[in-house]
């Protein structure tokens, strides 16, 4: 008694020094403490348990208190009916937490993750998060499955469609942007929605680019290129993370001490929980780790998940390794505790339930999808423009031919991972333009092909109809189930017929404005000479039709730049911009050193890379301070001038490498970017810095270290920027 009322004091005392973030946290400390003293062994499982979907036995499970969480129910009326069950019915009255995965969008499905991230406007992107929690939250969803922020170096590898692209720094900084978009200033709002980075870690490094393939990398690859982002997601306040499906050099990531227990819960202090990836636990069985799903789910309760999706690994037998000393308490205790910590401060004891008219007033509002719309266009990325075809010259067209497969599709651009959204929400690329063009241009329209089948029947007649016009547009790619998860492609040029279709049109002589649509990065190689103009469209969601003829008529003048380099051919595979010197770096004119006999080693289209309406052009380069304390920032100004005709956005990157360290270092990364918008022959002076604490390494034992030595930065348009200075770090003194 004395204890408790003395603890009572310190608890009382604490709180009248501490803020009232402070004061909440301590509060809802104290509640789990009560409710963890009350639960069994079986309804602390049970809180760590969640499935998909329901029925009548799962059911009967939340009213015993055996399933914690539940995802893929649809519909506040359903959610608020499951979510009785456990407030009213069972015995603690602990609410479900409810997830999804609401990926770029819940209804407004704005574009693909891999497209969004070619804007480089993180404001965007949050806003776009903004709405998708929004409008989740409004149908009685807590909990979305994303951001996604694998880096991913492999186009082979479908769900580099889910990511954003291949570097860890731009890939952190669009991270943190989705977190902080999907969970608002505070996940008591109610328009909150827990945010879940995934997949962790090095998911997108499996072998081949084949998905769930065994991935083994070094830790040094880990915690410079995989892990960046997630610690940027956690340091942003991520409420939970995802362990992935792949194993790391013999680890399974849903049972890896190193990732889960001692760099994530131990080095960052994420104080969230983590949930497997669907039956990740249980596929610890596969991989040979565990016999049976009992033994799966104590390692992986050791190693750090907190819940088990879908594994049936996580149940009330693991009390016997309790019993037995082989599984801590602690562990369960923890793994609960983070998982009430979550349900608190979302406000779900408080607010269970959603209003299940409130939707009506929510999804698809002409707000969201203006967003949408702005978004879809800032992600479009102009590869080529030869004899400035593009903006269309609309004086001189009379008539435009459509063709292709992709040219009046309405599912292809809600791309994987839709949600809610709908083919007839779809504004298609040949009705953006016909909007756009009505009583203009005569348009004609012709499919051509198929996406994937086989088969020349159409060709004709679309070629018929690009007789009859000034101007071809081509709008050729990948339909939607060609990219994430389980979708990935050895081959990663235009699929089925299409190339041929191409072909046969070029053959023509007209001037071809091909649309590409796609989740992945293609290889062009074979495509590129046919086309005067390239526009790389991804799949840009509801307003893909809109967003393509505001650039193509110049309503919207291209801004887009790569976040994953393009490859010339698939035996390239993986080519990155921040990739390493080695002893022998390519030389063309001799023999003995690191290049293909059939192909150069440079990406088609490198990152970073992307055309405008206008041209910049930089000058001038300085470095405020060229020797630098580890505690300053380096600040580097640059010209930026706007040479052409019409205003433009430029995004601006700074590059750096490490010119002699004690490992080896990346040929440059990115450091700094921004976005500047510039009137014709307006200029600007861009000013980046970078805290010198950014461009340390991992030494040879692994320890985060910013090296003394000299440095280069190179600023420009894409990766291959050339103005470059040079400036030291100095020791401390
Ligand atoms: C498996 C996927 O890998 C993951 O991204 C997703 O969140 C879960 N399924 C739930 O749908």
């Amino acid at each position: 008694m004395h204890t408790i009322k003395r603890s009572m004091l310190v608890v009382t005392l604490l709180a009248g020094w501490l803020g009232s973030q402070e004061r909440e946290a301590l509060g809802i400390e104290q509640k789990i403490d009560a409710l963890l003293s009350r639960m069994t062994f079986a309804e602390k499982i049970g809180q760590m348990t969640q499935f998909s979907g329901t029925d009548a036995r799962k059911e009967e499970q939340i009213r015993a208190g055996a399933i914690g969480s539940l995802l893929n129910v649809i519909g506040a009326a359903e959610n608020n009916r499951l979510q009785k069950i456990a407030v009213e019915e069972s015995r603690l009255k602990i609410p479900l937490i409810i997830g999804n995965d609401v990926i770029h969008g819940y209804r407004t499905i704005f574009p693909i993750p891999l497209a969004w991230s070619a804007s480089w406007d993180t404001a965007l992107i949050r806003q776009a998060a903004r709405i998708a929690a929004k409008e989740a939250r409004a149908v009685g969803i807590h909990w979305t499955f994303a951001p996604m922020v694998d880096i991913a170096r492999d186009p082979r590898w479908g769900r580099i469609a889910e990511g954003a692209g291949e570097d860890p720094f731009l890939g952190a900084a669009i991270a943190r942007s989705l977190v902080c978009g999907f969970q608002g200033s505070s996940l008591a709002d109610p328009q909150a929605l827990l945010a879940c980075a995934k997949h962790y870690v090095a998911y997108g490094g499996a072998e081949g680019g084949r998905d769930y393939n065994t991935v083994d990398i070094s830790e040094r690859t880990l915690r410079e290129i995989y892990l960046p982002p997630f610690e940027a997601a956690v340091r942003a306040g991520a409420g939970s993370l995802m362990s992935a499906f792949n194993e790391i050099g013999g680890i399974p990531a849903s049972a890896n001490p190193l990732t889960l227990r001692q760099i994530l819960k131990g080095e960052w202090a994420f104080t969230g929980f983590v949930v497997s990836d669907w039956n990740s636990i249980g596929e610890l069985l596969n991989h040979g780790l565990a016999a049976n799903r009992i033994e799966a789910g104590r390692q992986s309760l050791i190693a750090g998940v907190d819940m088990d999706m879908e594994g049936l690994c996580f149940t009330p037998e693991l009390e016997e390794f309790v019993k037995s000393g082989a599984l801590p308490e602690k562990y369960v205790d923890d793994a609960v505790r983070r998982i009430l910590r979550m349900k608190y401060r979302l406000g779900l004891f408080e607010n269970p339930y959603t209003d299940p008219e409130l939707s009506k007033n929510v999804l698809m509002q002409a707000d969201h999808l203006a967003a949408a719309r702005e978004l879809a266009r800032r992600s479009i990325v102009l590869l080529k423009n030869e004899k400035n075809i593009l903006p269309l010259n609309l004086e001189n067209l009379k008539t435009i031919a459509v063709i292709g497969p992709l040219a009046d599709d309405n599912n292809a651009p809600l791309g994987t991972w839709r949600c809610q959204g709908r083919p007839e929400d779809v504004v298609t690329v040949l009705s953006g333009l016909r909007q756009r063009l009505a009583g203009k241009v005569k348009l004609l329209s012709a499919k051509g092909c198929d996406i994937q089948k086989a088969g020349q029947a159409h060709f004709q007649s679309a070629i018929e109809k690009v007789r009859q016009s000034d101007v071809v547009i081509m709008v050729l790619g990948e339909g939607a189930e060609m990219s994430g998860e389980a979708a990935c492609r050895s081959e990663l040029g235009l699929p089925g017929e299409q190339l041929n279709l191409l072909r046969r049109v070029a053959e023509t002589g007209k001037p071809i404005v091909l649309v590409l649509m796609n989740g992945r990065p293609l290889v062009l190689s074979a495509v590129e000479p046919l086309a005067t103009a390239i526009v790389e469209t991804w799949h840009l969601g509801v307003q893909h039709g809109n967003a393509v003829a505001d650039v193509l008529c110049g309503d919207y003048n291209p801004s887009g730049k790569l976040t994953v380099s393009f490859p010339r051919s698939v035996g390239q595979i993986p080519v990155y911009y921040n990739h390493k010197n080695t002893g022998r770096p390519a030389n063309p004119g001799s023999k003995y050193n690191s290049k293909y006999l059939d192909v150069d080693n440079s990406p088609l289209y490198p990152f970073g890379y992307g055309n405008s309406y206008t041209r910049f052009e930089y000058s001038g380069l300085k470095i405020a301070n060229t020797r630098l304390q580890t505690s300053e920032d380096l600040r580097v100004s640059v010209s930026v001038k706007n040479v052409g005709k019409q205003a433009g956005t430029e995004v601006v990157q700074l590059y750096v490498q490490d010119l002699v360290a004690s490992v080896t270092r990346p040929v440059r990364e990115l450091k700094g970017f921004q976005r500047v918008t510039l009137s014709a022959g307006q200029q600007e002076t861009v000013t980046l810095r970078v805290p010198v604490t950014q461009l340390g390494c991992y030494d040879i034992n692994l320890q985060y270290r910013v090296e003394p030595g000299e440095f280069r930065v190179y600023v420009g348009g894409d990766s291959r920027a050339e103005l470059s200075a040079t400036f030291n770090v100095v020791a401390a003194q």
